[in-house]
């Protein structure tokens, strides 16, 4: 592993880059965009995150929002809605408290198998079974691990992407509490088939607990020989956890290869892609935690059996965050294919205290709405991108009449104003143009013509020429937001 130089690490300039690099957290009111969906619920609380600096976007407590970091919240509703589960069958009822227990409900045994095999067969099964990547682009995993594979460079990397900075997604949170053991094992199945000695596992700030059950984790992987020298059928494996320090950018790939590189948590231009030029400049996997996480069944059941889950190009299963507007907020596992309907309606209950469903937002800030005549849309990723929607991480946050399209265009516009990492002109200068703009109409409560003319401008600017997912998002959600209600928002 290449040692950085002390002067790289805790720069003032660094530092300077995060929310929450120095301090440890305080008391914090969420302001995610779930929580902001269900303030009708306890606007006294929500109003607190309001006036809350630095501010905190998302602290994973979507089921119990509005919420606040030192609120008493029990688990989540945890639950299973497809015929086989791959992610939460051993979780359903409780947590996985310690390593004995994983390995009495057949844990581990996936790792063993792994290590019988060759690396380049573990990869056939993954780019058989179809898997695509859970952190919201859906590039299909096992072509990944293969372009990592096929460097020529002898050190590779492997990082974990637990940063989870989506509003109304807990769905990686509830994986690192309930079973890191899982989480573990699949990451290290990727290193071994990817040739990997070292795992970053990256964890955010506001999710202490789930630090907490990873570093539990890891260290018992660790006394059971599993981590470490010649751990790897006589290859080494170290894994290293990393703490977030407050950054929504910062879970974008090439911006965490950064941070954990001790610089700025900036996206980097692709070409190269992580796989050939990522973490110190050697090739470098990015799994999302959910991804990682059906590694295991992958193995132990075939990459065909997994391929048989799901639908068109969305295979396997997928888990689902509800947030608190539903009647029954929680994480499902649903298999691909599901209709919107059923997912509101069957699975989420419906809206408490009876609210009629204004829209849905799936996939986190920067994702088109859901209208009421688009439920009958099938979860899938195509299927989602078909109505300028996304699927994202699978965080569903519905909203109800409370919320006017000019009150979203707000909350977003100035989400991503605040969270904007300024490297790029198009997002750094658009997403303050827009707040202008917005603040500026805020009293009205609408859009002049003139003022959604420039909005539209700016907005197409972002979406086509910003440098990373964050512009390109905001730009897209902006205008998604404005064509679906137009009648709404300008007149
Ligand atoms: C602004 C931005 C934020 C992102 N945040 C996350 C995140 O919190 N967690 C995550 O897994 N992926 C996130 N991603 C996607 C990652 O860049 C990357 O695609 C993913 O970690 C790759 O893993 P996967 O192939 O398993 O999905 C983000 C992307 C962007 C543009
Ligand atoms: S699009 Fe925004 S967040 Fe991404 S690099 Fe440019 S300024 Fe930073």
């Amino acid at each position: 592993m290449v040692s950085l130089p002390q002067i790289l690490i805790k720069r003032p300039e660094v530092d300077s880059f995060y929310t929450f690099s120095t301090v440890e957290l305080p008391e914090q009111y969420c302001r995610g965009l779930a929580c902001f969906a269900s303030r009708s619920l306890n606007e006294k609380i929500f109003s607190k995150s309001k006036v809350q600096i630095p501010r905190t976007y998302c602290l994973g407590f979507c089921y119990a929002g509005p919420s606040y970091s030192k609120g008493y919240y029990k688990r989540p509703i945890i639950d299973i809605k497809t015929k086989k589960s791959v992610l939460l069958k051993d979780i359903v009822k409780d947590r996985i408290y310690d390593i004995e227990q994983y390995i009495s409900l057949d844990g581990l045994s996936a790792l063993k198998k792994a290590l019988n095999m060759e690396p380049i067969d573990i990869i056939k099964e993954v780019k058989e079974s179809g898997l695509r990547g859970r952190g919201g682009a859906y590039f299909p995993t096992g072509l990944k691990w293969e372009s990592a594979y096929n460097q020529r460079e002898e050190e590779r990397y492997l990082i974990i992407n637990g940063d989870e900075g989506d509003a109304g997604a807990y769905i990686d949170k509830v994986l690192m509490e309930d079973n890191p053991y899982l989480v573990i094992e699949g990451a290290l199945i990727a290193a071994y088939a990817i040739g990997a000695k070292t795992i970053y596992i990256y964890v955010r700030k506001e999710y202490p607990f789930a630090y907490e059950t990873m570093k539990k984790a890891i260290n018992e992987f660790k006394n059971k020989g599993l981590i470490g020298t010649n751990a790897l059928k006589g290859r080494s494996i170290n894994i290293i956890l990393e703490k977030g320090k407050g950054s929504y950018v910062v879970g974008e790939e090439t911006a965490m290869i950064n941070a954990i590189m001790g610089l700025r948590g900036e996206p980097r231009a692709r070409p190269p892609y992580p796989t050939e030029l990522g973490l110190f400049n050697k090739p470098t996997v990015v799994n999302n935690v959910e991804t990682i996480s059906n590694i295991p069944w992958i193995i132990k059941n075939s990459g065909k059996s997994y391929y048989e889950l799901g639908f068109n190009k969305s295979r396997g299963t997928k888990l689902i965050s509800l947030n608190n507007l539903f009647n029954k907020p929680g994480v499902y596992e649903v298999e691909f294919g599901i209709s919107l309907n059923e997912i509101v309606y069957n699975i989420g209950d419906g809206l408490k205290n009876n609210l009629p469903l204004k829209m849905l937002i799936i996939g986190g800030p920067l994702a088109g709405p859901i209208l009421p005549n688009e439920l009958d849309t099938k979860l899938g990723v195509e299927e989602l991108r078909n109505i300028n929607a996304s699927l994202g991480h699978g965080n569903i946050i519905a909203f109800s009449n409370d919320t006017t399209a000019f009150d979203l265009l707000y909350e977003i516009i100035d989400f991503a104003a605040y969270e904007s990492c300024g490297k790029c002109f198009p997002c750094r200068f658009g997403t303050q143009s827009l707040l202008s703009i917005v603040e500026n109409a805020k009293k009205r409560g609408y859009f002049t013509k003139e003022e959604s003319n420039s909005i539209e401008r700016i907005a197409r600017v972002m979406k086509s020429q910003s440098l990373c997912g964050h512009g390109v998002g905001t730009g897209d959600a902006v205008l998604s937001i404005i064509n679906k209600l137009r009648d709404e928002v300008v007149k």
